[in-house]
């Protein structure tokens, strides 16, 4: 079969994956899939609180090649031996494997894809499995959705084994991108929506306003004589229970905040105001004027953090109701208050102002103000650390550097609690940035005598979403 230009880029890629999937599978008939990672240039945690974000898919992504079975099995190998061969069976309810299990992340898409179909009334009992041969070159736990990447893939190909076409049309992929981004809770996670919609739409050359509630895409052109460039702090963010809950923690604290605030501007309008989100308060949803939202909403919060009985006594509940209703995990258990209480005000403080910046920002790189758009980042950057609190000291030391080095802007990139940090350097600049960056941080702050730090610190190509070839085995389907 013909082999997309792009799948061949790294030399070899497809061959490998090819003479790996040959050693394990008889199947010769393959189809070939691709998902992007993604960097997202603005708009942290704001995703799941209905507000935008502004990310870019990269040149860096987990590819596939695959072969339908006649039954109902999924076998996943992967060129990379640390993952080991996971195996499982379409079925109603598809147990989990243990948390950070890669494995996980293919059982989240088929799961939330047979709970869809399953919804729209269709007979998802004649759905058969797949054998797939996975190789990925998006670092992991660094904050560039690999595991999304893996989630969207496995969907791409699952639709393609069972000749259904949900993604081959606009609304079709936005819709997939919706309801992939809830299937991957499965994880665990309560992550929001712009890692899964990136993945499957991303523009090459533009960074994407993703808009959420519903799910919308704006793709703006990124300028030519200026470079984004992604450097791993090494700190890893990886997806285990203590790290899904500190990642968890937020989108409870924001939701949280969301009931106190519906409950305070209830009251003082004398009807019940839909908030669910932080992004449900503007003038459009509340039929009140912008400004008089946030000199309510501004005043609603004090500074020191809350405890669970108090938010209870605010929105006039039993404590275990408020804890039944806004902080279960997916397993259905409570998450525990945190000793030093839930930090209202500053979560919600830049959640608002994240979601501005994300505003701004594209306004300021459509009319070409390059610098505006970097101090927004740096503004991001600051506010993820003091408020929202997902920084570390290397993203802080690597932040710093990189700004000394000649970045117009540089802030931490993703989840946070580690990971990688994202940077707008000018192209003429991009050579002396890097190797300044090396020297700073990785030889002299994290004493690493690498011989190649290609895969830490690279400069990234804004690029097409996720893309599924099955001509090898469309005579099968
Ligand atoms: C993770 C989640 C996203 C988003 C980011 C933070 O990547 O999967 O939905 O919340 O963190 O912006």
């Amino acid at each position: 079969m013909s082999v997309p230009e792009d799948m061949d880029r790294d030399g070899g890629r497809h061959r490998k994956m090819v003479e790996t999937h040959s050693a394990r599978f008889h199947s010769r008939e393959l189809g070939i899939a691709r998902a992007p990672g993604r960097v997202n240039l603005i708009g942290e945690h704001t995703d799941y609180n209905g507000l935008p974000v502004f990310p870019m898919a990269v040149d860096r992504d987990i590819a596939a090649v695959f072969a339908p079975r006649k039954d109902r099995q999924i076998i996943l190998i992967n060129t990379d031996p640390v993952f080991a061969e996971r195996s499982f069976q379409i079925e109603e309810s598809i147990p989990s494997y243990s948390t950070g299990d890669w494995g996980n992340y293919c059982k989240a898409a088929v799961q939330g894809l047979l709970d869809f179909f399953r919804q729209k009334r269709r007979s998802v009992d004649r759905f058969r499995g797949f054998e797939a041969t996975f190789d990925g070159n998006i670092p992991s736990a660094a904050g560039m959705s690999s595991s999304s990447a893996l989630v969207v893939l496995c969907a791409l190909i699952f639709l393609a084994v069972n000749d259904l076409d949900l993604h081959t049309t606009v609304e079709g992929k936005l819709e997939l991108a919706d309801l992939l981004a809830g299937a991957e809770h499965y994880v665990g996670t309560q992550g929001g929506g712009m890692d899964q919609a990136i993945s499957l739409m991303g523009r090459s050359g533009h960074a994407v306003k993703i808009d959420f509630f519903p799910l919308q895409i704006r793709p703006a052109p990124l300028p030519d004589d200026y470079s984004i460039v992604v450097a791993d702090s090494t700190v890893k963010a990886a997806k285990t229970a203590e790290a899904l809950d500190k990642y968890n923690r937020r989108p409870i604290e924001c939701r949280l905040a969301a009931a106190v605030l519906k409950k305070t501007l209830s009251d003082r309008f004398g009807r019940e105001v839909p908030v669910a989100l932080l992004g449900d308060l503007n003038e459009h949803r509340l039929a009140v004027p912008e400004g008089e939202i946030w000199t309510i909403a501004d005043a609603a919060f004090h500074e020191h953090p809350y405890h669970l009985e108090e938010i209870a006594a605010i929105l006039g509940q039993k404590p275990e109701k408020t804890a039944h209703l806004y902080c279960q995990r997916r397993d259905g258990t409570i998450f525990p208050q945190p000793t030093e209480g839930f930090k209202l005000q500053q979560r919600y403080r830049h959640v608002i102002d994240e979601g501005r910046r994300v505003e701004q920002s594209v306004q300021a790189l459509e009319t070409g103000d390059i610098h505006g758009f970097g101090r927004l980042m740096n503004r991001s950057h600051e506010s993820c650390r003091d408020l929202y609190e997902i920084s570390c000291q290397e993203l802080e030391r690597l932040v710093q550097i990189s700004r000394e080095a000649g970045a117009v802007g540089s802030r931490l990139t993703g989840a946070g609690f580690g990971g990688c940090t994202v940077s707008l350097v000018e192209n003429n600049r991009v050579e002396s940035f890097v190797e300044h960056v090396i020297q700073a941080f990785y030889r002299h702050y994290l004493k690493r005598d690498d011989r190649d730090f290609g895969s830490l610190i690279f400069p990234c190509r804004a690029a097409d979403g996720a893309s599924i070839d099955r001509a090898g085995i469309r005579a099968e389907i």
